[in-house]
């Protein structure tokens, strides 16, 4: 997994630069580019947003998650502009808030006109305290327990239906319509990582197509199920169009199979899934692009079997927000074992980025407040945490470092934040949002406190 392409050195000589015309920004795909749209350098630093990222962490902190305003509204404005474009009927994009839940995240896709997909009873609290309308709030999962059930219904939102304890539990405890979608496995393969793959018939998520017959039958003959639409989410981190442009045709099947036993359907979900650029080897292709395959399908598809057209719903997360932010550290103690490697370690780790010790995942990095600096370095970047596996970086191509210089992993926006834990008691980084020249933060820095708050000491083992 690990590319042997040497960076990309831009014509200023910094690494990862935006390709970006001189005066936008915004015709090009976040989704394809390594660093946010923002990014500059001003001689040798590095800057987000219009912010000096030395000085962000002088303020903040260290490790600091670094969010671009930006970055993130380009991806929901050319998610949104794209189905208008290429879909001649109705159509929402929703943000998959797994990717990165919080106050300030969901506010910015709500200010955008998205709706939310959320999958916990806290991803839900989260997304109607950020004000999104429940009309657009989708609630997913595949085990919703009772109170989440009930959360979902009290509010009004669209609970995304997975399995037949689901449907069976909503038609005892529902007084009224409640608006559902139901989740179908569509026996789609697509090439990524085993972990994220969802759309395949051996999958934990969504009802077996073979069991589509009873399934229909039982909704619609239950009308407190206010059944609005057909949902199928293949996986995660794709760069082939393909399998999305088959997933409309058999997503517009099944339709066709729900309006033959009675069921109205009006709406269809075709996941999330599109993947980003981590590393320069990796070729996602852009989000306009992305949607044109998949509205020209569903459009073609309807045509074929002679069907209005439904509404059409896109989940995205990562390809949302994942460049839209970045990880800067302070590289802390460095370790060369002769004629084998170096270690350059950060003051992070699988902590704040779980994603290589859990998917294997690649990244790139930079050094902030050495931007102009030639890459003459290969070194390994180790995160700090009591593990041997919690390596960031495996070869990354680096100027010489020094202890204080400022490490920033590139792509950080999604799955991030989101799967942060606190192994080793080490506490959540902040976040800041950056945008002209300003920067406000969005998540605090959790404190040795915050992490005592849930421990309970009983009284027994009190010191007298
Ligand atoms: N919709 C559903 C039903 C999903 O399960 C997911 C992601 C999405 C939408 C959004 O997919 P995206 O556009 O972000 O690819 N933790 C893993 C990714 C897990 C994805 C889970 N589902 C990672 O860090 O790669």
């Amino acid at each position: 997994m690990v590319s042997t392409t040497p960076p990309r050195v831009s014509n200023s000589g910094c690494q990862y630069l935006p390709d970006r015309t001189p005066q936008s920004t915004t015709a090009l795909s976040p989704n394809q580019q390594l660093m946010p749209l923002t990014a500059d350098v001003i001689g040798d630093r590095l800057r987000i947003g219009g912010c000096d990222v030395g000085e962000l962490v002088q303020q903040f902190g260290s490790p600091l998650y670094i969010l671009d305003d930006q970055t993130l509204r380009t991806a929901c404005q050319q998610y949104r502009d794209a189905f208008v474009k290429y879909y001649p009927g109705e159509s929402l994009v929703i943000y998959a808030s797994k990717a990165w839940s919080c106050l300030a995240v969901a506010a910015i896709v709500r200010s955008e006109g998205l709706g939310i997909d959320v999958v916990s009873g806290a991803e839900l609290h989260t997304a109607l305290q950020a004000g999104i309308t429940p009309e657009k709030i989708y609630f997913h999962g595949n085990n919703k327990s009772l109170q989440e059930l009930e959360e979902a219904i009290a509010c009004g939102c669209t609970l995304m239906v997975d399995n037949w304890l689901e449907l069976e539990t909503l038609v005892k405890i529902a007084t009224q319509p409640v608006p559902i979608m139901l989740r179908l496995t569509p026996g789609i393969e697509c090439h990524t990582h085993e972990y994220i793959r969802t759309g395949h018939l051996d999958s934990k998520f969504g009802f077996d197509p073979t069991q589509l017959e009873e399934l229909f039958t039982f909704v619609s003959s239950h009308s407190v199920l206010n059944c609005l639409g057909l949902h199928a989410h293949i996986g995660s981190q794709i760069f082939e169009q393909q399998p999305h442009q088959d997933l409309a045709g058999v997503l517009v099947d099944f339709l066709t199979k729900a309006t033959q036993a009675g069921i109205n359907v009006q709406q269809l979900n075709v996941g999330g899934g599109l993947g980003i650029r981590y590393t320069e080897s990796d070729d996602p292709p852009s989000i306009d692009s992305w949607v044109a395959g998949v509205c020209q399908s569903l459009v073609a598809a309807c045509q074929a079997q002679n069907i209005p057209l439904p509404k059409v719903i896109s989940e995205p997360g990562r390809s949302l927000i994942a460049s839209a932010c970045v990880t800067a550290y302070t590289i802390g103690s460095t370790k060369t074992v002769p004629s084998l490697r170096t270690y350059v370690a950060i003051d992070g780790g699988m902590s704040d980025n779980p994603r290589p010790i859990t998917y294997q995942s690649v990244y790139r990095a930079v050094v902030a407040n050495k931007m102009q600096q030639p890459l003459s370095e290969t070194v390994t970047v180790a995160g700090k945490h009591c593990e041997s596996g919690d390596i960031l970086i495996k070869n990354a191509q680096l100027p010489p470092t020094n202890p204080g210089d400022l490490l920033v992993v590139l792509a950080t926006g999604a799955y991030n934040y989101s799967m942060a834990s606190n192994y080793n008691r080490i506490p959540r980084p902040a976040a800041v949002l950056v945008k002209a020249g300003q920067a406000e933060l969005i998540l605090q820095r959790e404190t040795y406190q915050d992490l005592l708050r849930q421990d309970v000491l009983p009284a027994s083992l009190q010191l007298t």
